[in-house]
Order: C-alpha cells, then structure tokens, then sequence
C-alpha cells in the first residue's frame, strides 16, 4: 500500500433531488452536507438502474449498492435475471419449473407460490408471477395457491389492495391459481431476529393457521392501515376451510433477494422437519442465504474478485462499522456475498441505542458509531474502515418526513465529527450514498390525488465527495457511478487495482474527461 489510509463513509438513503417539498435533505439542518454538496450540486453519481446492474428504471437499493461498490463493477443483480428469464420467456419453460408441476399433476399436489405482492422491484415483482402461472397452466396442474405477503414499504402506503385486486385478475386472465393467506411483511419479512413474527407466517403458509379469514384475498387488507402489519389472513373457500401445505407438495419462494426471506425460508424448513412433513420440496427464484438448501431457478451473478480480495492480497488490514440494520451490507455484500472474513478484517457491530420505533429516536446508535470510526482509524493498523450510516435510509422508510429530517441532521453532525478527526489524523475520507431515500418523502399518487408520505427508495444519483486532509472537495466526474467506488479507494489506498473490477476510477474518468488538476 503506497497511498494513504482513508474512510469509505456509506450514507444510506442519500440521494439528490432539487429542492421541493418532502426533501428531507434540502429542508433538515445540515450544514456539513450542504457545503460537500454544493449548490447547484455538481457531482453525483448513478445508483439505480442499468448503472448498477439492474433493470432499467428500478431504484436503487443496499444490498446491490453495497455489492457494486465492493466489486467495483456493476453486477447483474438477481431482479435483472430473473426479469431476462421471465422476458425471454425461459421462466415459463424452466426445466425444474416443468418437471415439479409434472409431478404435482401425477400426484395430486399443490404448488404453492410465496412472495411480495407488489412491483418494488427491490425484494420481488409481481410482474414475474404470470411467467410462473403460465408454466404451471402448460402443465395442466389445477391446484397453485398463492400466499400474498403485502409491501407498503418498497411502494407507498395503502396500495396492498390494489395490488392484490391485480393479481386475482392476472389468475382469472391466465386461468390458474388462486390466493390461499395474506400477510404483512413485518411478519414474513423480519430481519430483526422477531421468531414469533416468522412463525406465524410459517403457520400461516403451511397449516392456514390464522389471526382472521377472509373470504377473498381484497378483504383481507380492507380497512387496514398499514400494508406491513397485515396480520396473518387465510384467505378460505367458500366451507370456510383454509389452504395447508401437504406432504409431496412443492412450495416455490418468489422474492429474489434473500436478506428478508431467509428467516422465514429456514423457519418453514425447520417446521416441516418437525413435523415430518418430508416430502415437501423447497425451491426460490433468485438464490438464498440461508441454512435449508433450497435450490434457485436463476443463479447468482458472481461477485468476487472485488476490493476485499485485494485488501487482503495486499496485506491491507479493513474495519467494518455499522449497526445492526446495515452490518451485513458493509461484510457480507460489500464482500461480493461472500460470508468469508478475509485475513485482517476485523467488524465491529454497534449495539442499538433504543427499542421502540426507529421514527421515535432516529438517531439511533450514531454517535457511538461515529467513535467507533474515530478510534478505528486512530489505531495506526488499519488501512481502510468502511462504515454505514443508516438513519436517512431506516428513518426515511418509516415515511415520517420529521423523523427523517432528523435523521439527516445527525448523519450530518457526525460526518463532520469523523471528517474533522480524519483530516488531523491524515486520513481521506470518501463520503457516497449507496441509493436515494430521505430527498424524496412525497409521492404523487397517479390519480391527481394530493402527495403523500413516501418511505421507499429513489432512482435519484447519489453524492459523492472527497474530503482530504487540505480540504473538501468533490470526487467525482460527470457520468459516473457507484461501482466506481472500489477502484477509487483501491487507488487512494495505492493498492493495485484488480483485472475483473472493470468500473473506471474517479481519478481515471477525470484525466479521460481532461480535468486533471483538481483530484
Ligand atoms: C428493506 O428491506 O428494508 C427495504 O425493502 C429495502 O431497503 P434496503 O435496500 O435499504 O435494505
Ligand atoms: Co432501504
């Protein structure tokens, strides 16, 4: 290493929209961003769509952000493949797809899809279902019950109905299937460790073991606030007798991102172990990190090869900071997906500060999370920490435009705290957002109807700048990306650079683009 030691300093949920009602960032007191910034904003970088390896249009989100940074290339993520096969149509000819419905129809069984019910496109897309219905109408299999998981986080609130009415439309257009349980996705989405939230929607998926019934799956969300908190709803025939999982069945997972599915993929594994029901087969669309082997229908994209390999071919040693929210963004994806701690990485989890909703103290742990990476930088071993701030991204999907403009005035106190200690210890420090959030809190409904609150992601380019130790100033060209980011700190670290990390570096694409002297 022939450079100097430095902080990639992740903001999530920073993204860049001009001033206008619902811009957190824009209204909330942050002095320290705004002058990094700049105004009229120059430099900003790409993060959502084809820039990072997703399907045109799509905002952005942490785990492909953290991912492309790490690999310092855009990967093909696994929304963008799985929309290729449906596409293309090899979804709907899959060869496993056709051989499980061949045998479900010879046996009498059931295949059961499971998924998010909406076109967030950030853990699922509905739009992938009628792929799935089509190949199991080809087959002649009757029976494929649907078990809706409702959203109000990756799209605005109060849209569950909607999306629900579309799809017992797309059954009746396609011919097959039909909705056996409606669930928030609080409970079959936890990520935060809440087993009983996960159990009930194993239950529910498996033994139509209910809080309520509904005669349809529309009713099952009428009247209710929010989309996430749905609670556990079999949607029963007209005997009032609720969809079960038997043995010999087929249960096909549809969300392709794994972080909030596997605690339930696992759970159900391990429920139907218990009870013996051993015959039932697992299967996922996009692949799983989880305990259970659950094969996928679309394989992974390969990650490796990204600066966490070259850290430690270089004999760098890296610290990884974050809480709990965003701890495996900063390991595990800005790793390539890789759970293997390279020679000289060292994590430090930051516990939380507070229980209770996150809308209620959104400053979460952040001041302990700022000392962390003062210290870990001050030690004088480490070549590169890399940490998260969350608030903007964890406050802002709460869809409380005040909780949020809280969470970016501590973001911003505590990136001036790190960047003030950096530049008296000599460190650079590289501050980017991984997708936009918090500059966005209003959302216009289609109808015409007045905006309302809105906590999802935005297709936004994210900021980006350098602070160094003789002052701040912007990182990045015009036309830039996120996976620019791995080569840029590889070359701030003066460590070489990998063949496979074909993203350019900021200093790269600014000598193409003729401004030397600035970098
Ligand atoms: C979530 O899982 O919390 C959101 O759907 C996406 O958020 P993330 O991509 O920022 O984790
Ligand atoms: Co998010």
């Amino acid at each position: 290493m022939d450079g100097s030691p430095g902080i990639l300093l992740i903001l999530d949920g920073w993204g860049h929209a001009p001033a206008a009602p619902g811009n957190a960032l824009a209204a909330a007191a942050s002095p320290f961003l705004d002058a990094l910034v700049g105004d009229p904003a120059g430099l900003l970088l790409e993060a959502s769509g084809g820039a990072v390896g997703l399907p045109e249009g799509v905002v952005g989100n942490s785990e492909i952000g953290h991912m492309v940074m790490g690999a310092g290339r855009p990967l093909e993520y696994d929304s963008l493949l799985v929309q290729r096969q449906a596409e293309s149509g090899a979804l709907r000819t899959h060869p496993v797809l056709r051989d499980v419905c061949g045998r479900l129809v010879r046996e009498g069984g059931t295949l059961h899809l499971v998924g998010l019910c909406s076109d967030g496109r950030i853990h699922a897309d509905i739009g992938h279902l009628p792929e799935v219905l089509r190949a199991v109408r080809a087959a002649g299999l009757e029976r494929c019950a649907i078990h809706a998981i409702t959203d109000g986080r990756d799209v605005p609130e109060g849209t569950s109905g909607r999306y629900l009415s579309a799809l017992t439309t797309m059954t009746e257009e396609i011919g097959v299937g039909f909705v056996a349980g409606v669930i928030g996705r609080d409970y079959a989405m936890d990520k935060s460790g809440r087993d009983d939230l996960t159990a009930k929607a194993s239950r529910l998926l498996l033994d139509g073991a209910a809080e309520r019934t509904a005669p349809d799956a529309e009713s099952a969300v009428r009247g209710h606030d929010h989309d996430g908190s749905v609670p556990p709803t079999a949607v029963t025939d007209p005997a009032g007798t609720p969809t079960t999982v038997r043995d010999g069945d087929v249960i096909l997972f549809m969300n392709f991102r794994s972080d909030r599915t596997a605690p339930l993929v696992d759970r159900v594994a391990d429920d139907l172990a218990s009870d013996g029901r051993t015959r039932v087969r697992l299967l996922s669309l996009g692949r799983y990190d989880t305990r259970a082997e659950v094969p996928a229908l679309v394989p992974r994209a390969d990650a490796s090869g990204g600066v966490a390999d070259a850290l430690e071919e270089a004999g760098v040693r890296s610290l990884r900071i974050a809480e709990r929210e965003k701890f495996d963004h900063v390991t595990f994806f800005f790793n390539g997906r890789d759970a293997r701690r390279r020679t000289g990485e060292e994590h430090v989890l930051v516990p939380p500060a507070a229980d209770g909703p996150v809308q209620d103290h959104p400053e979460m742990n952040i001041d302990a999370l700022g000392r962390a990476v003062v210290e870990g930088a001050g030690r004088g071993d480490v070549g590169l920490v890399v940490a998260n701030l969350a608030n903007m991204d964890v406050v802002g999907h709460t869809g409380s435009y005040e909780a949020t403009c809280r969470a970016v005035t501590a973001v911003d106190r505590v990136a001036a705290r790190i960047c003030a200690a950096a530049r008296d210890s000599g460190h650079w420090v590289l501050l980017v957002g991984d997708h936009g959030n918090a500059e966005q809190m209003l959302t216009s409904p289609e109808d015409g109807s007045a905006p309302r609150p809105y906590g999802g992601h935005t297709r936004n380019p994210v900021p980006c700048a350098l602070v160094t130790a003789d002052g701040a100033r912007p990182a990045a060209p015009a036309g830039a990306a996120i996976p620019s980011i791995g080569p840029t700190v590889l070359h701030l670290l003066g460590v070489p650079v990998p063949a496979g990390m074909s993203a350019p570096s900021l200093f790269t694409l600014r000598s193409r683009q003729g401004a030397l002297d600035d970098l």
